[in-house]
C-alpha cells in the first residue's frame, strides 16, 4: 500500500513551528510520506495561532479551501491543532472541514489520532480541560519524550535547530492569550534540554535556539540547586559541535543580570536579545500589567549595553491598546528613539475573549488610528535601523548561511553562477550575497558593500 501523504501548515510563532516539526517526524517515524501541497494530501494539519484576531482569520479562510477540496477528495482528513484548537475546542467540529482537533499540550496523541479517523472515520477532539489548573507533570513528562524522540532540523534550516526550555506563561499581560493556550508556566530539566541539545549536536546541528514565551524567567530546583538561564548557557556552552546559542522571547521583568553576564563571557551565547517593551507609556504598562515603567526598561537597556558591547535588541509594541491617547502613543515613540533597536515588531491590539483587557475595557481606538500608529512607529524604526546599519559598510562578518534567498535582492547569480544566499549574523543581521548553495549550514566570511533597514548587502570575503 502507497503510503499515506501528510501536508502540515504553521500559523504560528517559533513555538508553533517546533512543535509541526515534531508531529512532521513522528509521522514520517510512522510510515506516513510529507507533502508540500495540500492538494496532495490525504491528511492536512493545520497548527494555528490565536494571538491575534487576524492569525485566526487567515486559519478560517483556509479551513475553506479545505473544504472545497474535500468535494474532490471526500477522504481527506482535517486536522486543526495548536493554540485556536485549544481556544476553541469543540466549536471547530462544527466547520464541515474539520475531522481532528487537538491542542498543543495534546501533539504527542496526534499520530494515533490520525490512526482512529482514519480507521473509524469519526471526528475527534483532545484538548486540556481547565488549561489553568490542570496537574501538568505527567502531561510535561509525555511531551518531553515526544520532544526528545522526534527533533530534527529536517524541516526546518540546516543545521539549525529549536530546542524548548519551558512550555506555556504565568505572566498574565492582560491582552495576552498565550496563558489559556499554552497553560501554566513549567521549565524543562536542565538535564533533558543538555541531552536534547548533545543529540542535535551529533547530527551536525550547529545553532540552537532555546525557546520560552518568557525565557529569562526559566527556573528549575534539583538536588538542592536552583538552575537559571544563566546556568543553561554556561551548560550548553560546553556541547562541543554546537557554535551559537540563541535564546527567545525576553521579558523585562525580573530580567537577572547573570543573563546579561553569559552574554558578555560565553563566546558563543550570540549578542541578540528579543526583549518586548510594548508600550512607551506607564499608565499604559500598567494596564498591559506588565510589572516595569518606561523608564525602568530604559535603564535595563542602557545595562544591557554597558554589560555587553555591541549587543543588538529588538522590541515589539502593542499600538491602539484600549484608551491610548495621542500622548501615550508620543511616550511610545519616544521610548523608540531611546531605545535605539535593531527592529521592532510592532501590532495593532486585537482583542481576545476571555482576557482581561477584553473583559474590562472596550476597543475603543478606531482602526484607522491604530494604522497610522501601526505606520508611524515602523517608519520611525525603519529610519533608525538604515542608520545604525550605515555602521556595517566595509565591515566583514562573520554569518551562519540558512540557504538561498527567496526574495531576490541584488544579483540573482554572479559571474560564477552562485545564487543569491541568505544568511544571519551572531547579532541577527540579515545578510544577503552570492555564493555556492553548498554554503547552507555553513559558517561564512561577508564583507558588507551596501546596507538597507532590514538588510546587509555583500561579498564573500
Ligand atoms: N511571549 C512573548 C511573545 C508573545 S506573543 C513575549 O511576551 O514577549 C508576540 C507578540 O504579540 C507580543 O510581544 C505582543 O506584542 C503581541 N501581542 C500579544 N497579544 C496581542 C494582542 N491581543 N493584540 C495585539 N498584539 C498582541
Ligand atoms: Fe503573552 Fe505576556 Fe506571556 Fe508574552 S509574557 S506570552 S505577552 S502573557
Ligand atoms: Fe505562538 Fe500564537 Fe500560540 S504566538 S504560543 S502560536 S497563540
Amino acid at each position: 500500500m502507497n503510503a499515506k501523504k501528510v501536508h502540515i501548515k504553521s500559523f504560528g510563532c517559533q513555538m508553533n513551528k517546533l512543535d509541526s516539526s515534531l508531529v512532521s517526524n513522528a509521522l514520517k517515524d510512522k510510515g506516513y510520506e510529507l507533502t508540500d501541497q495540500s492538494e496532495n494530501a490525504d491528511i492536512v494539519l493545520i497548527n494555528t495561532c490565536s494571538v491575534r484576531d487576524n492569525a485566526e482569520n487567515r486559519v478560517v479562510s483556509h479551513l475553506g479551501h479545505l473544504k472545497y477540496l474535500k468535494k474532490t477528495n471526500p477522504t481527506l482528513i482535517v486536522g486543526v491543532i495548536g493554540c485556536m484548537a485549544q481556544r476553541l475546542g469543540v466549536e471547530l467540529l462544527a466547520h464541515p472541514a474539520v475531522d481532528i482537533v487537538a491542542g498543543p499540550a495534546q501533539i504527542a496523541q496526534i499520530p494515533d489520532m490520525i490512526e482512529q479517523t482514519l480507521s473509524d472515520h469519526k471526528r475527534t477532539v483532545s484538548i486540556t480541560d481547565k488549561i489553568r489548573i490542570t496537574g501538568t507533570a505527567d502531561l510535561s513528562d509525555d511531551l518531553n519524550d515526544f520532544e526528545f524522540a522526534y527533533d530534527s532540523d529536517e524541516n526546518h534550516i540546516h543545521n539549525q535547530a529549536f530546542v524548548r526550555i519551558m512550555r506555556g506563561c504565568d505572566k498574565f499581560c492582560t491582552y495576552c492569550i498565550v496563558p489559556f493556550v499554552r497553560g501554566p508556566e513549567v521549565s524543562r530539566s536542565p538535564q533533558a534540554i543538555i541531552d536534547q541539545i548533545k543529540k542535535l549536536a551529533d547530527k551536525g546541528i550547529k545553532q540552537i535556539t532555546l525557546l520560552g514565551q518568557t525565557v529569562n524567567s526559566y527556573v528549575f530546583v534539583e538536588n538542592e540547586k536552583t538552575y537559571t538561564l544563566a546556568d543553561l548557557l554556561e551548560m550548553a556552552s560546553e556541547v562541543d559541535g554546537i557554535e551559537w546559542i540563541r535564546f527567545i522571547t525576553s521579558h523585562p521583568k525580573h530580567f537577572d543580570e547573570s543573563i546579561l553576564r553569559a552574554m558578555a563571557d560565553l563566546p558563543k551565547v550570540c549578542k541578540y536579545l528579543h526583549i518586548p517593551a510594548q508600550s512607551g507609556s506607564d499608565k499604559i504598562l500598567k494596564a498591559m500589567n506588565r510589572g516595569y515603567t518606561a523608564a525602568e526598561y530604559l535603564d535595563f537597556i542602557e545595562r544591557a549595553k554597558q554589560i555587553v558591547p555591541d549587543i543588538a535588541i529588538a522590541g515589539d509594541f502593542i499600538v491602539g491598546f484600549p484608551g491610548e491617547t495621542d500622548e501615550d502613543f508620543q511616550a511610545t515613540v519616544e521610548l523608540v528613539k531611546k531605545a535605539k533597536y535593531k527592529n521592532c515588531f510592532v501590532f495593532k491590539y486585537s482583542p481576545r475573549p476571555g482576557t482581561d483587557t477584553d473583559k474590562k475595557l472596550e476597543d475603543n481606538i478606531g482602526e484607522e488610528i491604530k494604522k497610522q500608529r501601526n505606520t508611524e512607529l515602523l517608519e520611525l524604526q525603519t529610519k533608525i535601523s538604515e542608520e545604525n546599519n550605515k555602521k556595517f559598510l566595509g565591515q566583514t562578518v562573520e554569518v551562519l548561511v540558512e540557504g538561498p534567498s527567496k526574495k531576490s535582492h541584488l544579483n540573482k547569480s554572479d559571474n560564477d553562477g552562485n545564487p543569491q544566499l541568505i544568511g544571519r549574523t551572531a547579532t541577527d543581521y540579515i545578510v544577503v550575497f552570492n555564493g555556492p548553495e553548498s554554503l547552507a549550514g555553513q559558517f561564512a566570511k561577508v564583507t558588507i558593500t551596501k546596507t538597507a533597514a532590514l538588510t546587509l548587502f555583500g561579498q564573500l570575503s
